[in-house]
């Protein structure tokens, strides 16, 4: 899918379709008014199918310079802005997916609040990801009209300013589908080792530079929650080290959750729980791919990322109930259940974070259930010892419509996790007692000292069953464009 930005006078311009908006006053503009030749587009602006909602769309057959004419309404003027406007962009493109278009004009007038800049940003984001779609597999495809291209047609405002805009949305959306394929990926085909060698390309592709440490190194650094964690798998698990140094100071260390496939471990998944744990790799992908997204910006940051990654599986070796294994920062850890595993894992990458003596550190984890029950689809659960660092992501996922909500974590939860065969057991009480902050407890506790710190917990947003506003089912790339937003503001 390409999006280009012209600017062809609407007299001249020739194509199969052009989206024009309106709001839910329904007021045309000038130039619409131009093509309402028959009063065709007064009568559909008239229908009660049309009432001016936020995303109505409808078209009518216009058999002129123009063919089909597209109408999509902005909804209220007060409430539009620019995460509206992706939205807008996605209905339009899914419309004319629908239609069979191979590509449409957006006539662009430009907006109130939004800057040209910031409108050619998130249309082209918009009009890319709702053309994305996961069907390598396909050898029949289901789109057989492919739509190629969308063109932006600028009418007011600066074309080179939408432009730039939309050069930045190709940046971005080319690191949200890195990311949106990896963790669509079947979870066969991407071993930790095919997720490292895919980290490594595209981190070579952006000059960032990458460490990836086997099993052995794993095993000589002492870090058995990983090891332990891996002993179910017969793949090797993989430790990601990704740096990007473009700013002095200490850097933002990210940590993402890297499991392959989580099955459960001995203490096994029922079925229907299982189905979509390809996604617990999510919080490695997307901060590997929000990482080089920082690069391929130029951005003036100093980041680091670490993954581990591995498979949570049952083999004849696999680990149990009742075991201890000691992570990196000499912590232990009771496994008091196999399914609570991303926190050991990320145990010890939080535990080694501290060798970088971070400004803030920041973890995304497909962590618990129970903050699918607690926020649903629209929000990932935010934890913090720091308000500063807390006040800074709740702004960005505001901005970015990537949203966040801040749950609670106190002193008696850490009390809920304390071991007595190991120093931390990977679990609060058996019955699930608010299992989203006994987690984040848990991981509380290898958070080098003084450190600003949150975790993000994705188990929700980062793959959904049913299409959003923004994303189609499956991955969602939450939370890149969040980091480099957070980034901005915290950064500088
Ligand atoms: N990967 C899961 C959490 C998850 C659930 C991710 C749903 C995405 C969608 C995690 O490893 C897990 O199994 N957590 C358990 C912990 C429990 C055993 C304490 C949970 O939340 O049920
Ligand atoms: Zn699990
Ligand atoms: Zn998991």
């Amino acid at each position: 899918m390409e999006v280009t930005v012209k600017s062809v006078k609407a007299a001249d311009l020739k194509c199969d379709a052009a989206v024009f908006c309106v709001f839910d006053d329904k007021k045309m503009s000038k130039i619409l008014e131009d093509f309402d030749h028959h009063s065709m587009i007064s009568a559909l602006l008239r229908t009660k199918e049309f009432k001016g909602d936020f995303k109505d769309i409808d078209h009518i057959h216009l058999h002129q310079n123009i063919k089909k004419l597209i109408l999509i309404s902005l909804g209220k003027k007060v409430d539009f802005n620019a995460n509206k406007l992706r939205e807008i962009a996605v209905a339009a493109t899914r419309y004319a997916k629908g239609m069979k278009l191979t590509s449409f004009h957006f006539i662009y007038e430009g907006y109130d609040k939004i800057t040209d800049e910031e409108a050619g940003q998130v249309l082209a984001e918009g009009f890319i990801l709702g053309e994305y779609k996961f069907d390598k597999y396909l050898a029949k495809k289901p789109d057989d009209t492919e739509l190629s291209n969308v063109i932006i047609n600028v009418l007011q405002g600066s074309q080179k300013s939408v432009e730039n805009g939309a050069k930045t949305a190709e940046i971005v959306t080319d690191h949200m589908i890195f990311v949106k394929d990896l963790i669509n990926e079947p979870p066969s085909r991407k071993g930790p080792e095919v997720i490292a060698e895919r980290a490594i390309a595209l981190c070579k592709k952006n000059k960032v530079k990458i460490n990836v440490w086997d099993k052995k190194k794993i095993e000589k650094e002492g870090m058995e929650g990983v090891i332990g964690v891996n002993a179910g798998s017969v793949k090797e698990p993989r430790f990601l080290v990704v740096e990007y140094n473009n700013a002095p100071g200490n850097p933002i260390v990210l940590i993402g959750k890297g499991i392959v496939f989580d099955s459960g471990g001995l203490q096994l998944k029922p079925w229907n729980y299982m189905l979509d744990m390809k996604d617990d790799m999510s919080g490695a992908a997307t901060v590997v791919g929000a990482i080089n997204l920082m690069a391929a910006l130029n951005m003036k940051v100093n980041v680091v990322g670490l993954a581990p990654v591995t498979e949570n599986l049952t083999g004849g070796n696999a680990y149990k109930p009742g075991d201890v294994l000691k992570t990196y920062n000499g912590k232990t850890i009771e496994i008091g259940h196999t399914d609570a595993e991303g926190r050991v894992v990320l145990a010890d990458a939080l535990g080694y974070s501290r060798n970088f003596k971070p400004k803030a550190i920041i973890d995304m984890a497909t962590l618990t259930g129970a903050i699918v029950v607690a926020l649903g689809y629209e929000f990932a659960g935010l934890f913090s010892n720091d308000d500063k660092l807390r006040r800074a992501l709740l702004e960005a996922g505001k901005h970015t419509d990537e949203q966040l909500w801040h749950m609670p974590l106190i002193p008696k939860h850490t009390e809920m996790i304390k071991g007595k065969l190991g120093d931390v057991k990977n679990v609060g009480s058996t019955e699930g007692a608010a299992s989203s902050s006994t987690a984040a407890a848990f991981l509380q506790e290898f958070v080098p000292e003084k450190t600003p710190w949150a975790h993000l917990d994705i188990a929700a947003t980062a793959f959904i069953k049913e299409p959003n506003g923004v994303s189609g089912e499956g991955a969602t790339g939450y939370g890149i464009r969040l980091l480099v937003e957070f980034m901005k503001r915290y950064c500088n």
